[in-house]
């Protein structure tokens, strides 16, 4: 009876799903009540005694950041292997970042794979998301990892785990903390989740007066509203002298509607000073004439950064930067 009365269970959460999840065994782990904890009390993460993440029996239940189809960065991956990306976040981590704009310690996001379906009456065109291919983790807690995320694998295909050791640095938080926008966390992918929570502040560069500029950039005159992220967060002042550092979000500055972010202190006042030395030099792009730049394509040339449209003007203006600078 006990074990029917289970099954009922799952073939009801299975037919209020939206989807169709091959692991029934995720509903019918024992002992697994529904929390009802009050909504302030921050949720933490959960380890077992090896050490391993527990998966919060509840995950589908975290708000929604974001989603994505087709991304593909993990090693291995099998081309033309499209998978729908889900990004969830635990939501009193959630509650904290739409208050803040921060991740704090004990923030967990999930990151559920699903494979593409398509074809099922009455679609005639067009994917969803269906069967589950994996549940992956990352975890902020410094109390267990000096460098703060931690990334975990539950596995997919072949059934959950309930417990997952850390991934080693290399296979996770090496691409994480190099590209992703805040905090190890790829908000530019998750514009539903960026558009929640307040920009971190930062300290305004005063534009030197230039008659020069204001007749021939009216775009920089603009009030800077929500200034673009320059030079995909590198420090400029390393990045003129040759170097590739991604700057912290907490040191940044904005300048003629674009935000710089630096390694330190010291280097935000080197660029305060003399701003015109080390922010991107172009409003227009020297390679498609007249189109808008991107600040995040760019190239230095002679320890000055410039801004182009596309990624291809990048590689042209390379090719004989000298033919686009005019000294
Ligand atoms: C080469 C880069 C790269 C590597 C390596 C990588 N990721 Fe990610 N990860 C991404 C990108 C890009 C996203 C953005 C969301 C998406 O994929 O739709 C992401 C998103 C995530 C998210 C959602 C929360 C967030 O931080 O944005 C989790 C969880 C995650 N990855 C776990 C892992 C795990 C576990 C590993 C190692 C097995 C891993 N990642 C390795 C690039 C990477």
């Amino acid at each position: 009876m006990k074990n029917r009365s289970l099954a009922l269970l799952g073939i009801l959460a299975l037919a209020s799903a939206a989807a169709a999840w091959p692991v029934a065994s995720v509903f019918m782990v024992p002992g697994v009540a529904a929390q009802s904890e009050p909504a302030t009390k921050p949720t933490m993460p959960k380890y077992g005694s090896d050490g391993g993440l527990q998966l919060p029996q509840d995950w589908r239940q975290w708000v929604f950041a974001g989603s994505s189809l087709g991304l593909s960065y993990t090693q291995g991956a099998q081309p033309g292997m499209e998978m729908f990306h889900e990004t969830l976040m635990e939501p009193s981590a959630y509650k904290h970042f739409a208050a803040t704009g921060t991740f704090r310690e004990g923030t967990m996001l999930v990151l559920a794979l699903h494979g593409t379906g398509e074809g099922v009456l009455p679609s005639r065109r067009g994917r969803f998301a269906a069967e589950l291919h994996g549940v992956e983790m990352a975890v902020k807690d410094s109390s267990r990892r000096p460098e703060g995320w931690a990334y975990y694998n539950f596995g997919g295909m072949d059934g959950l785990r309930n417990t997952a050791r850390a991934m080693p640095k290399e296979s996770c938080y090496s691409c994480h903390i190099q590209h992703a926008k805040r905090d190890n966390v790829f908000l530019q992918f998750y514009p539903l989740l960026e558009e929640v929570a307040p920009r971190p502040r930062a300290a305004h560069v005063a534009e030197p007066p230039s008659a020069v500029a204001a007749a021939h950039t009216p775009a920089a005159q603009a009030p800077a509203a929500s200034p673009a992220l320059a030079i995909k967060g590198l420090d400029p002042v390393l990045l003129v002298a040759g170097q590739e550092e991604m700057g912290k979000p907490e040191i940044i500055a904005d300048h003629k509607g674009r935000r710089y972010q630096f390694v330190s202190e010291p280097n935000r006042a080197r660029f305060a000073g003399e701003p015109d030395t080390y922010s991107i030099q172009n409003d227009s792009c020297p390679v498609v004439v007249g189109a808008p730049v991107d600040p995040s394509f760019f190239a230095v040339h002679e320890r000055r950064i410039y801004g182009f449209a596309t990624a291809d003007c990048v590689e042209q203006f390379k090719s004989h930067p000298a033919e686009y600078v005019k000294p």
